[in-house]
């Protein structure tokens, strides 16, 4: 099996080429001063199974630009399958039409990935789980959740001498109600610890958040509840990370905690985050993200071995 790797990601391409003791197998990108790009695979490939690991963010146009013409280069060079890990799946969000006369984008990506001949997909936290029906091809969805819950027990621990337990004073906290599935699984992970979800209503049309509330239908937010962890499928702005944790400490929270998968990261989130009162924010890094977009407050955890252990799962 050979590993390729697009420029998007390479810190997290060579962590999963480390894991399977491999490395890189080299690729020509070439960008040309107006901007395009021509890709050229070097080694041979013939009758080989390739990989080919590409974030699509930042630059969401460009990486799937690149991702497609890497995909045509493995196949017109010979190769018997191309497996595409794109941890984070960018245009998800866009993945049906919300409002009349909108194009369904995701659809788009994935008849354009499909017709230069990817194989199958390997990915993680798709914000909806119906994505994985709009493929032809086999898809691997994978979860960051195992990670998170292993770190929640790391820093929410307490040992009575005998064996260790989650802090009883704690709740999980979906931020949007499209979230729950995700804390429900994150919940059974952490011996059914408590969760909650928020309501969160948001301007279609300008994407600002117009009113969040916690859903009373959930009984398990009581008073004696002092921490919460809100885990998400990704931050973008910070604007929903911040609006949930404004809430939950008018509720009477001192400490909130956060976890998302996807490190979209744009405009302001940088004050957004650190200046929210979340004590500490944990991202994987699906996305790379380089020191200039590091804070004080922020964590990356990695999900190269999650993808390692797929692939060797596979090229047996
Ligand atoms: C929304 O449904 C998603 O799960 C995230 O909550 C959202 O994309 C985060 O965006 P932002 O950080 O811009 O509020």
């Amino acid at each position: 099996m050979k590993v390729f790797s697009g420029s998007s990601n390479k810190p997290l391409a060579e962590k999963v080429a480390g894991q399977l003791n491999t490395s890189l197998s080299p690729l020509e990108i070439f960008i040309f001063p107006d901007g395009e790009r021509r890709v050229r695979v070097i080694d041979r490939v013939v009758e080989q199974d390739t990989v080919v690991i590409q974030s699509t963010s930042p630059n969401s146009d460009t990486a799937y630009m690149e991702l497609f013409f890497i995909v045509d280069a493995l196949k017109r060079s010979g190769a018997k399958s191309v497996t595409a890990v794109i941890p984070y799946l960018g245009y998800q969000r866009q993945d049906h039409v919300f409002r009349d006369g909108e194009a369904v984008s995701l659809e788009v990506i994935i008849e354009t990935l499909e017709s230069v001949g990817m194989n199958k997909l390997i990915t993680f936290d798709l914000h909806s789980i119906k994505i994985p029906e709009l493929f032809s091809i086999p898809i691997v969805h994978l979860s960051a959740l195992p990670i998170f819950a292993e770190k929640i027990k790391e820093i929410s621990s307490f040992s009575d001498g005998q064996s260790s337990h989650v802090l009883p004073d704690t709740v999980l906290v979906s931020p949007d109600m499209g979230g729950i599935r995700r804390i429900k699984i994150l919940s059974e992970m952490l011996s059914d610890m408590p969760y909650i979800s928020i309501v969160k209503d948001r301007d279609l049309e300008t994407g600002n958040i117009k009113s969040n509330k916690i859903d009373t239908n959930l009984p398990d937010f009581k008073k004696e509840v002092k921490r919460a962890i809100i885990a998400d499928d990704m931050i973008s702005t910070g604007r929903t990370i911040d609006a949930a944790v404004d809430l939950l400490t008018e509720q009477g929270i001192e400490e909130s905690v956060v976890f998302a998968t996807h490190p979209v990261f744009s405009n302001d989130y940088k004050n957004i985050l650190q200046n929210s009162k979340a004590s500490k924010v944990f991202v994987t890094d699906t996305i790379n993200v380089p020191d200039e977009k590091m804070f004080e407050k922020l964590e990356i955890l990695s999900v190269a071995g999650e993808i390692a252990k797929e692939l060797k799962a596979t090229s047996h």
